[in-house]
């Protein structure tokens, strides 16, 4: 899958930094050409000559290496490769992206490089949560960089929390993702995932028993053909899809914003169990017994995937789910024709079917010629013949 492939491989400082040459040395089983660029503060973690043996490369590291320049300048090496990879990505290189500078090889690179990059961050999780951090990663993902990780576990530094350098072999998915030479090439889809949490109070919050299984499996697969995933994701149990651009929010209101900003897009597939309701007045404080039964009064959350179906920025292809627990074709087939999408996803949610929450699926597909019932399969081959079918369907639009 990476045969011939050229990566340039950043490495920043931080222990995860050791990490690098596991993923070094599996890029290079897959037959991938690793050009490695290590930072000083990287050199602190790992040593050029470990990276060099493992790369069988030269290990790049200053701006102003005069040998370099006569071989190749850094403008060059920034654009020979077919993906830049960041991996570890500190706080402090994220924000030298985000800012545009340019005051070291790794910086500059990055900078002058016109091909896609690919960023696995690695740091504390207070850093990961800050707010600099977050919005540094808010503009480096509307730039149309691509992250993988971080997980959540327990870091180096003892704490636990999400900034954990996501696994070597995730991150080599994320590459052959972000690399996939599919019928979707060029083409953007949105995705929305996993439920919504709506707050009643700072403590307590309204949600549903989705797992973000079926969304993810469909991101994965949307990228696996080469498209260019926005997904948008509630708070899942599942890991976010690899190789997509992530964005996560926590209310329905939040995930329309996360939409709308994510448009225009080729298609859209709202796999997200939206809560229709949110409580008329979450609170700031605690709630507290105090006696007497709190009343929580509800007011309906905007539909997003109508809201997108009947919108100027709409997508070509328009893809709903319906969860029922009854009349499944009959409700969905409704459905579709009041929100106003192209397709609609059906599948019977009763506990009975042990499909929210499972591993298998099984759907209904309905479009304006007709209703398909596929066999019962695990959600990720759902994804994989929805993916195709889109594939199928935007290869006919322009
Ligand atoms: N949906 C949405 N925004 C909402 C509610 C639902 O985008 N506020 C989307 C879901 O992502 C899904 C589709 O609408 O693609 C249908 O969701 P579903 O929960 O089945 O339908 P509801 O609109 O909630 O209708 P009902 O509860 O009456 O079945």
């Amino acid at each position: 899958m990476l045969h011939g492939k050229r990566l340039l491989l950043i490495i920043g400082g931080g222990i995860a930094a050791y990490k690098a040459l596991d993923l070094i040395r599996r890029l290079r089983e897959r037959g991938a050409q690793v050009v490695p660029v290590l930072t000083r503060a990287g050199a602190e973690f790992v040593t050029p000559m470990s990276v060099a043996a493992l790369s069988g490369h030269k290990v790049h590291r200053e701006l102003f290496d005069l040998t370099d320049e006569a071989e190749m300048g850094h403008i060059q090496l920034s654009r020979s490769a077919d993906l830049v990879v960041v991996a570890p990505a500190t706080a402090d290189l994220m924000a030298k992206m985000a800012q545009g500078r340019a005051d070291d090889l790794a910086s500059t690179l990055l900078l002058a490089t016109d091909t896609p990059v690919l960023v696995a961050p690695a740091m504390n999780m207070r850093m990961w949560d800050h707010p600099a951090t977050r919005r540094n990663l808010a503009v480096l993902q509307q730039d149309g960089i691509r992250f993988v990780g971080p997980d959540e576990g327990s870091m180096a530094c003892g704490e636990f929390g999400p900034g954990r350098l996501a696994e070597p072999l995730a991150i080599v998915a994320a590459i052959e993702a972000a690399l996939a030479d599919g019928p979707l090439k060029g083409r953007h889809i949105i995705v929305t995932s996993g439920p919504t949490h709506e707050p009643i109070d700072p403590v307590r919050y309204i949600a549903n028993r989705s797992s973000g299984a079926q969304g993810s499996a469909i991101g994965r697969a949307l990228a696996a053909l080469g498209a260019d995933v926005t997904f948008i994701t509630g708070p899942a149990d599942v890991a976010a899809p690899e190789g997509t651009r992530v964005i996560r929010v926590e209310t329905a209101r939040q995930m329309l914003d996360a939409v709308q900003s994510a448009l225009p897009a080729d298609a859209a597939v709202f796999a997200a169990a939206v809560a229709d309701w949110r409580t008329a007045d979450a609170t700031d404080h605690k709630i507290k017994k105090n006696g007497t039964l709190p009343v929580l009064s509800l007011i309906e959350n905007p539909d997003i995937l109508a809201t997108v179906s009947k919108g100027a920025d709409r997508p070509a292809l328009v893809v709903g789910f319906a969860a029922e627990t009854d009349d499944v074709i009959a409700h969905a087939t409704a459905k579709r024709l009041r929100k106003g999408c192209d397709w609609i996803v059906a599948n019977d949610v009763s506990p009975a079917t042990g499909i929210m929450g499972g591993t298998e699926n099984e759907v209904t597909v309905i479009r304006p010629d007709g209703a398909e019932v596929w066999p019962r399969m695990t959600k990720d081959m759902v994804a994989s013949r929805l993916a195709r079918s889109i594939a199928d369907t935007l290869a006919g639009e322009p």
